[in-house]
């Protein structure tokens, strides 16, 4: 599995990629807006800084022709270097991209997928990922979990070389059922992950733990035995 942070709030990285396994960041234009990333490579720049540079970036292309996409994503590779993926929206001009860019080597991640149809023909463009928005499905009618499970049984049957980064979430149930219909990669908000691991009943549990060892052992850690 991989997870990705859906987020350019710096402090926000900054916490959950000291706990989270992550491989990396995922951004798109209203993520940065919400950042308030006035200087966009030089706020890119700050996030490769705290995750490492062995982490992973998603960056969006934002030109509206296949050929401003694949200018987008030269000057993102240029600018960023090659632990990047450029996000490219599963369109008619998006897919010319994706070909093109698969062409020269560029890492894509096909994005704002709703439907089947988009997946499929993203997988034979050769996207090295592929994004489903898995809550704006739902709120569409669509069925996240038939297009994630769909995703996986195509991708296993023609042995397609991409991943599904399943996104758009709003709570850690959606989160683990794409995991659990095939997504090997999800990206979320750091706070749905956050409070997965932070709920009531397991900080209750832990501070249980700490009482009843302090009550026999004082202050005193393992280590300090
Ligand atoms: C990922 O590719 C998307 O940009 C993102 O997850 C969309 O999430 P939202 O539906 O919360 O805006």
């Amino acid at each position: 599995m991989e997870y990705f942070l859906d987020t350019a709030d710096l402090a926000e990285i900054e916490k959950a990629a000291r706990a989270l396994p992550i491989t990396g960041v995922t951004t798109n234009p209203s993520i940065i807006k919400k950042a308030g990333a006035e200087d966009f490579f030089g706020h890119l720049k700050k996030i490769q800084a705290i995750i490492g540079e062995d982490k992973y970036l998603h960056v969006q292309a934002v030109a509206e022709t296949a050929e401003g996409m694949v200018e987008d994503a030269k000057r993102i590779v240029a600018e960023l270097g090659d632990h990047v993926y450029v996000k490219i929206p599963t369109t008619a001009e998006g897919l010319a991209a994706m070909k093109a860019l698969k062409k020269m080597g560029i890492g894509v991640t096909a994005t704002v997928v709703y439907t089947k149809a988009q997946a499929f023909l993203a997988m034979e463009a050769g996207a090295d990922y592929i994004a489903p928005y898995f809550n704006r499905m739902e709120n569409m009618g669509i069925n996240s979990d038939d297009v994630i499970s769909s995703m996986a049984g195509v991708i296993a049957m023609n042995d397609y070389n991409t991943k599904i980064l399943a996104a758009s979430f709003k709570n850690a149930g959606q989160v683990n059922r794409a995991i659990e219909l095939g997504a090997q990669s999800i990206t979320a908000d750091p706070a749905i992950l956050m409070d997965a691991i932070g709920a009531i009943a397991i900080t209750d549990a832990v501070d249980t733990f700490l009482k009843d060892w302090k009550s026999l052992y004082g202050d005193k850690t393992i280590a300090e035995m």
